[in-house]
């Protein structure tokens, strides 16, 4: 049975994980084992307020809490992090014209090593510059390939500001189907409702580049601003604010399953 990441975090935070401290650090990004251990033995390395000089001092890691250099962490062995991605970003590790979202995360996040190189977090998916909203990051490509897979068919909620007031016309057709300039099959919203005049929420199951502001052109109107509220069961919490990140949990994990 393929484990999905709900389950696998769950049954994975039971599990015991005993593990030198330097090779703990390590393993969240904090530098090579060198490194990790020069933190520890020059004192930066707290657990539960005393000071730990040992590298090689054996914990368990699931659950472990730290600090390095005054810094509050808590172990995960696989990342899984929802970002509040704000205007004027680019989901790119080498952005052309814009900030990259990787600056909006601590060092550690971005320097997690993978088998034997750094490697990161990286975006499920990617938002446009200008658009805002709940994107996923994690180091488990297989939860990117599965997220990312057609087969798989994650519902994303998208409001969308138009700059002309919606019509019924507009909403069936993007209903029905519309047919973007690449493909010659129609493509169509799962869900699509004018919540106000020029406020409509659109749910897609695929992710083709520029899709909603391709899709809202074709029905002779256009995007003023667009943000992406939801991904399956789960919502962009309304106290994270843009430019905010913070950890999944085995539940939020479950709800974009669905
Ligand atoms: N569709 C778009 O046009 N842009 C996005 O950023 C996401 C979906």
């Amino acid at each position: 049975m393929r484990l999905g990441p709900a389950v696998w975090l769950s049954r994975h935070n039971r599990t015991m994980r005993r593990m030198p401290l330097q090779d703990i650090l390590f393993t969240q990004g904090f530098g090579t084992r060198r490194v990790c251990a020069g933190l520890i033995q020059k004192g930066f390395v707290s657990i539960a307020q005393q000071v730990q000089s040992d590298p090689a001092i054996e914990l368990e890691a699931n659950g472990l809490q730290f600090t390095v250099q005054g810094v509050p962490w808590a172990y995960h062995e696989r990342a899984y992090l929802m970002l509040h991605k704000p205007a004027g970003t680019e989901c790119s590790q080498k952005p052309s014209a814009w900030p990259s979202i990787y600056t909006l995360l601590p060092a550690p996040l971005r320097l997690r090593p993978q088998k034997g190189a750094v490697q990161g977090v990286q975006a499920v998916g990617r938002l446009d510059q200008d658009t805002t909203g709940l994107l996923l990051l994690t180091d488990d490509g297989k939860f990117i390939h599965r997220m990312s897979s057609p087969r798989h068919h994650v519902p994303k909620v998208y409001e969308v500001t138009t700059t002309h007031p919606l019509d019924d016309g507009q909403v069936g057709r993007l209903l029905d189907g519309v047919i973007l300039e690449d493909d010659p099959k129609p493509v169509r919203a799962s869900a699509c409702q004018a919540v106000a005049p020029h406020h409509l929420r659109l749910t897609l199951t695929e992710g083709k580049y520029h899709q909603v502001k391709r899709m809202v052109a074709a029905v002779g109107n256009r995007v003023e601003a667009l943000h992406r509220s939801q991904i399956g069961g789960l919502a962009l919490p309304a106290d994270l604010a843009p430019g905010h990140w913070r950890w999944l949990v085995a539940d939020d994990l479950a709800r974009i399953a669905g």
